[in-house]
């Protein structure tokens, strides 16, 4: 047997060990996702790439910095279910658009962003032009 390949064993059996306990604590934390407004609201912008796997794993943020309702991970929804950040507009948290956007709250993708120093901050960005 070769050394790369047995070397390549001894790595998956690792991610094994560590990856299976988190898939079955919790829900199994969704790959990398593309986020657009949902039915029923024109988008203005154009849909966005999120690295839900990165944000979690290698930038070590917690589940619940983002599923900041969720009382377990069993528990987390998305963004905009009812009750949530199901409103049109931008003024209110309740407001699908604050969910990403707010200064306020450390859950969005721009206040994280522009307090960590590190992400993309500009519309364009987020929200390629030739899409
Ligand atoms: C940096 C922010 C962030 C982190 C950290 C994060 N998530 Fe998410 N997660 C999101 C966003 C944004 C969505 C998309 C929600 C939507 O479409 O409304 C999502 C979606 C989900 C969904 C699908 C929800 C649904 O039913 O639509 C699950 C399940 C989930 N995340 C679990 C996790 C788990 C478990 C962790 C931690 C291991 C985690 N997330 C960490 C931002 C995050
Ligand atoms: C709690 C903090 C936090 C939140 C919330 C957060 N991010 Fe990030 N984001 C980061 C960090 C840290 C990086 C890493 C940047 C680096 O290492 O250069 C990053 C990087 C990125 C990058 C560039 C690198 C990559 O992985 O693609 C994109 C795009 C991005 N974030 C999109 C989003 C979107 C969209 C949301 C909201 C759904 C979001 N982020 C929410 C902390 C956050
Ligand atoms: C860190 C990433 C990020 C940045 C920076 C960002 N957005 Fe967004 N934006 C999102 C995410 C994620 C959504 C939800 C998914 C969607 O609707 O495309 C969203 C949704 C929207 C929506 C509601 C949906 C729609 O298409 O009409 C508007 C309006 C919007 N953004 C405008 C802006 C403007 C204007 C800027 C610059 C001032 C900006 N965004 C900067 C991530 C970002």
């Amino acid at each position: 047997m070769k050394k790369s390949f047995l070397i390549s064993l001894m790595v998956a059996a690792l991610v094994c060990a560590f990856a299976l306990p988190n898939v079955m604590a919790g829900k199994e934390v969704p790959a990398d996702m593309v986020l657009k407004a949902p039915e029923g609201m024109k988008a203005k912008k154009t849909p966005v790439q999120f690295s839900h796997g990165k944000h979690s794993a290698e930038y070590k943020i917690d589940c619940m910095t983002c599923h900041h309702k969720a009382k377990s991970e069993a528990d987390i929804k998305g963004c905009a279910v009812a009750g949530c950040h199901d409103q049109p507009g931008k003024k209110e948290a309740n407001t699908f658009y604050a969910a990403y956007h707010s200064k306020k709250s450390d859950a969005s993708c721009v206040a994280c962003h522009k307090k960590m120093k590190k992400g993309p901050k500009s519309c364009k960005e987020c929200h390629p032009k030739n899409k």
